[in-house]
């Protein structure tokens, strides 16, 4: 069995380590004499793989102790509904930053429970670069600002944290963990784990503690992030085998040399395949240069008439899931910290090689 490269943009590529420490762990977790997904999430054992993994990531991302971190589940999607319910009052005003799929995802669903100000939106250029911040329209009066540092589908992403007022909340669903952080400057972040951090079913929320106990009276409890912090993220069963292996991929983040050493290999990996795009006339990324992701790179081939033949091929060559998102076409590369920088060279001479033979 060979392991192909994965550019997926989620589910996303795991350490091969990880899943090796996990294969070995499966039947048998550390003489114990059943797998992590047997025990009980109350059980001494299990109780330390979660409070080890909280150790490793508030270790890896410098989180002090007036910050809760919370293992939920309901993915990113959830907390679209959970910040408004537990951060704002009936007919709050709060404010959003529009900057592509996901912001007008949150921005929907905020409008369930808040009267919602746009205070920016990259729509007029097609969400291909972040609104200047001096154009911002903020409120004077809002409960929070809310803004989505990386867009996942358009590849635009902020090279800068917002200074506003009001508490700052972030879905940090494909970036988190990809460079080192200032927690200190946000209220609330939040990210589905199945990028980044680990498996599907797992979203993490670090929320700074003054800002727990404020929820909305029809808050329901599973969402509710005073009750969870209360009950250390297990008010039901908590996803036991995520967490578990979010941990293990904290401890790989930790032995490559933490987050400072994860930026620097992901600038080289972006800087290279950007290069790459840049410098050919066949393939196109329409992201303005300072607002490009570090971790989802979209590109479009100059003649969308061979794009199935591109992912046909590429997938031969070992280069799975380059397939943009259905909303938007063309191509896309995630490349999350497991994505090895030997993966992106392939793609690169993968590309070089297309395109000589079909331009
Ligand atoms: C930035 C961002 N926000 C939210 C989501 C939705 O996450 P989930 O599927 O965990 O609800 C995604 C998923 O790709 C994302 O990339």
């Amino acid at each position: 069995m060979t392991r192909k490269y994965n550019f997926c943009a989620g589910p996303a590529a795991l350490p091969e380590t990880v899943l090796q420490q996990a294969q070995q762990e499966i039947i048998d977790w550390q003489g114990h004499g059943l797998s992590v997904m047997e025990m009980s999430h109350r059980s001494p054992e299990f109780v330390g793989i979660a409070q080890q993994a909280e150790a490793d990531l508030r270790d890896l991302l410098n989180i002090g102790d007036d910050y809760a971190v919370l293992f939920l589940q309901g993915g990113a999607s959830t907390q679209f509904s959970a910040v408004p319910l537990n951060l704002s009052v009936d007919d709050a005003v709060v404010d959003y930053v529009n900057t592509g799929e996901w912001s007008k995802k949150a921005i929907k669903e905020a409008r369930r429970y808040c009267e919602v100000n746009v205070v920016a939106s990259g729509e007029a250029s097609n969400f291909s670069a972040i609104p200047a911040f001096a154009d911002w329209q903020l409120s004077t009066n809002a409960s929070y600002l809310h803004y989505t540092p990386n867009e996942t589908i358009g590849g635009v992403e902020f090279g800068w944290i917002p200074e506003v007022g009001a508490p700052l909340v972030a879905d940090m669903s494909s970036t988190l963990l990809s460079r080192p952080l200032d927690v200190t400057r946000f209220g609330v972040i939040y990210a589905g784990a199945q990028k980044n951090i680990g498996p599907a079913g797992l979203t993490l929320v670090i929320a700074r503690r003054d800002l727990l106990g404020r929820a909305r009276g029809i808050t329901p409890a599973m969402l509710d992030y005073q009750l969870q912090a209360n009950a250390d993220s297990m008010y039901n069963t908590p996803p036991t085998y995520a967490w578990y292996l979010a941990g293990l991929v904290f401890g790989w983040l930790q032995r490559q040399g933490g987050l400072g050493a994860m930026e620097q290999i992901n600038r080289r990996k972006a800087e290279k395949l950007y290069s790459a795009i840049d410098a050919s006339d066949f393939y196109a990324n329409p992201v303005a240069v300072p607002d490009r992701s570090l971790m989802n790179i979209p590109f479009t081939l100059a003649d969308s008439a061979l794009d199935k033949l591109f992912l046909q091929e590429s997938e031969e060559a070992g280069l799975l899931n380059l397939k943009g998102h259905r909303s938007v076409g063309g191509m896309r590369a995630s490349i999350y910290n497991a994505v090895p920088e030997q993966a992106v060279d392939n793609l690169i001479a993968f590309m070089r090689d297309f395109e000589q033979r079909n331009a």
